[in-house]
């Protein structure tokens, strides 16, 4: 029986230091989701302050939405400016015109960019109507050349682990691209979308290799559809079906997460 435990916790404790060892990512806490909104917030809001022309990168979808109107409420009641700075987004879907409620074009101005001075031109969001998307593709990663590096990266996670709209099995070396959207993230995503609506099948969005260029990865999860995915993320190996653990690579990734994004983490490693 000793022998057993002391067998065990032999396991245990290796199990723990390997992954220390593999793993560079921090791990920030949060209550709950205005919790993790208001960290995430302050952290762009200091990016910001420090570096008033940064260049951030933003994404859409549910989690970021309390962060964009915390920004908006900095720069309303205490006067931040975002005059300088430059945003380019991860992705958009193919087929929504730029006005339709759920194209992220209209999100984007919605959420953040109207209530906030940011300059019309310092603005970049993928076109998913374009006429020609191979040049797309190519615009936006020229795009992403000039602006570079991106300060600060937000991201969410999907639970099958796609970040931008990279799905299980995008290779990491993707620049740009048209890709086709996954069941479980057309199924996760129609709650966005009018009953008569359906979710678009592709979008266009930045690949892998462009987001492992940024300088500085914050990517932010919220609620128990996530807690599976942020245990992955952490304790998981690199693997091309689980898009996020390309972050592995990368030396400077914070998981912004509450505390049931973390409860599944949490039942097998103390952070
Ligand atoms: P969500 O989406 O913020 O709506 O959960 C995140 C994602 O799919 O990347």
């Amino acid at each position: 029986m000793v022998v057993f435990s002391i067998l065990g916790t032999f396991i245990v404790a290796k199990r723990y230091y390997a992954v220390k060892e593999r793993n560079k990512m921090k791990i920030i806490k949060a209550s709950d989701y205005e919790q993790l909104s208001e960290k995430a917030a302050k952290i762009t809001i200091e990016l910001v302050k420090e570096k008033p022309d940064a260049v951030l990168g933003l994404a859409t979808g549910g989690t970021p939405v309390l962060t964009y109107k915390l920004l908006v409420d900095y720069h309303r009641k205490l006067h931040m400016s975002f005059r300088d700075v430059k945003t380019i987004n991860l992705d958009e879907y193919i087929g929504l015109p730029e006005d339709h409620p759920q194209s992220y074009h209209y999100f984007m101005y919605n959420k953040l960019f109207n209530h906030i001075d940011i300059r019309p031109e310092n603005i970049h969001i993928p076109r998913g109507n374009a006429r020609n998307l191979a040049e797309e593709c190519i615009r936006y990663d020229e795009i992403l050349e000039i602006l570079h590096p991106i300060d600060l990266q937000l991201l969410g996670i999907g639970s099958n682990g796609h970040i931008g709209f990279n799905e299980p099995g995008t290779p990491f070396s993707k620049k740009t691209y048209i890709t086709k959207l996954s069941t479980s993230t057309r199924k996760a995503n129609e709650r966005f979308f009018q009953e008569e609506e359906t979710v678009p099948e592709y979008a266009i969005t930045m690949g892998i290799a462009s987001i492992l260029k940024s300088k500085k990865i914050l990517l932010l999860a919220s609620g128990k559809s996530k807690a599976e995915a942020v245990k992955q993320l952490v304790l998981g190996e690199m693997d091309e079906q689980f898009p996020a653990s390309a972050l592995k690579q990368h030396d400077n990734v914070t998981i912004l997460a509450d505390n049931q994004a973390l409860e599944e983490l949490q039942k097998v490693k103390r952070i």
